[in-house]
């Protein structure tokens, strides 16, 4: 008999190093999953009978959890949106747009993730603020010239806490402090991170931050946005309709409590009940074991890749679970599909990351905790076999 922990996925013969763009689902969150729409299948928002109830606990059982698993003082900080990039945009656009005046900075850096760039570029064409890009030293941000860019104007620092290209992992805590001294919110795209590391919304003292299920071995279509309950008092709902509303006539509207002003319509109820699961599953296997065994598997890859000669890494000084890579003479998108032949999932392109210090395309390779030395070996004799590389891409 499988296991609940297993994952249908592996069991395929797929080698998948393409988690930073989303994780298998082991089998027990797939299974809770099923049994919402076999057993329970009925709509949130309190209706009179037991599997509305049951429906209603199950979404308070996951707010509470992902409560608990960022450490956030109460679970009407917790939010649940479609994925990070809802999340950015709730932000942006429901508190941000109504925040800044004109002539207020945004300071980002050029490796964020298009999610966490073009949000803050159709606000500032439509208010008059300016974005200042962050500048990167060996794929890594320059934290000097992140405070030297800090002026009187700025009021907004939104970065990821782990890039989603390079790896590269910012030191959010410290970001925070020196923001805060200065009057500064910030933001933090927390998708590659989640999955990774254990986070303290409290100890980084972030003021909002986001991050998707998909990522961390839980459902697609839901994501999480936090906020400090403060802000969030301030903040306008994105969208409107049912489920979000006390009352409205013709002339006014009472909104709902918060968090439940944010959350119009019927949420992914299957969704955010499997993301329940998710996190009771990465809890049993501890974001410590998650974090060090993803760093020791790397650290083999590393070693691996750097006996092959031809191959260029870009990223070697990051600390998060991508190695990016290119051959010579071959185009990455060509190397991709090559090791597609040879059963092994890989990213090629740009990543989503268009405005990095990395502007050639490249060949992502990304690590989660399933996956085994067993598993790079393959990945190395695949790219160790020169011959058969330049024999597919001529
Ligand atoms: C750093 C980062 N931010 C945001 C996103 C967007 O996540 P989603 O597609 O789940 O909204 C991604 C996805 O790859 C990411 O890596």
């Amino acid at each position: 008999m499988k296991s609940k922990n297993s994952f249908e996925m592996k069991e395929k013969n797929i080698v998948y190093f393409d988690n930073a763009a989303t994780t298998f689902k082991p089998k027990r969150v797939v299974d809770k999953i099923s049994d919402y729409y076999n057993n329970y299948s009925a709509n949130s928002h309190r209706g009179d009978y037991d599997i509305s109830f049951k429906v209603d606990d199950e979404i308070d059982y996951t707010r509470d959890n992902i409560r608990k698993f960022i450490n956030s003082k109460i679970k009407e900080e917790i939010i649940f949106t479609k994925n990070t990039t809802d999340s950015i945009n709730i932000v942006v656009f429901g508190f941000f747009y109504n925040y800044l005046n004109d002539g207020d900075e945004v300071i980002l850096s050029s490796s964020e993730h298009a999610s966490n760039i073009l949000p803050w570029m159709i606000l500032s064409t439509k208010k008059k603020i300016k974005i200042v890009f962050v500048d990167s030293v060996n794929e890594k941000l320059n934290l000097n010239d992140l405070f030297n860019k800090i002026t009187d104007k700025t009021k907004i620092i939104s970065l990821a806490q782990i890039t989603n290209v390079t790896g590269d992992k910012r030191d959010i805590k410290k970001i925070c402090s020196i923001a805060h001294e200065n009057n500064i919110l910030v933001v933090v795209d927390a998708a590659q991170s989640a999955p990774h590391m254990k986070i303290d919304v409290q100890d980084l003292d972030c003021d909002f931050l986001a991050f998707s299920a998909h990522k961390m071995c839980g459902p697609t279509g839901v994501g999480i946005l936090y906020g400090k309950y403060n802000l969030l008092k301030k903040m306008l709902p994105f969208t409107y309709g049912g489920g979000m509303n006390l009352n409205y006539n013709e002339e006014s509207l009472e909104l709902a409590e918060i968090p439940y002003r944010f959350e119009s319509g019927t949420p992914n109820i299957a969704g955010i009940i499997g993301f329940g699961e998710t996190i009771d599953y990465l809890n049993e296997i501890g974001m410590d074991y998650i974090e060090r065994h993803v760093k020791y598997l790397k650290r083999y890859l590393l070693k691996e890749l750097e006996k092959i000669p031809y191959i260029k890494i870009y990223n070697k000084e990051c600390e998060g679970s991508t190695v990016i890579i290119n051959i010579d003479g071959v185009l990455s998108g060509d190397l991709g599909l090559y090791l597609n032949k040879r059963g092994i999932c890989v990213r090629s392109g740009k990543h989503c990351a268009k405005m990095g210090d990395n502007k050639e395309d490249t060949v992502r390779i990304s690590l989660y905790f399933y996956n085994t030395y067993e598993e790079i070996d393959l990945l190395i004799e695949a790219l160790k076999d020169k011959k058969s590389i330049y024999e597919f891409v001529k």
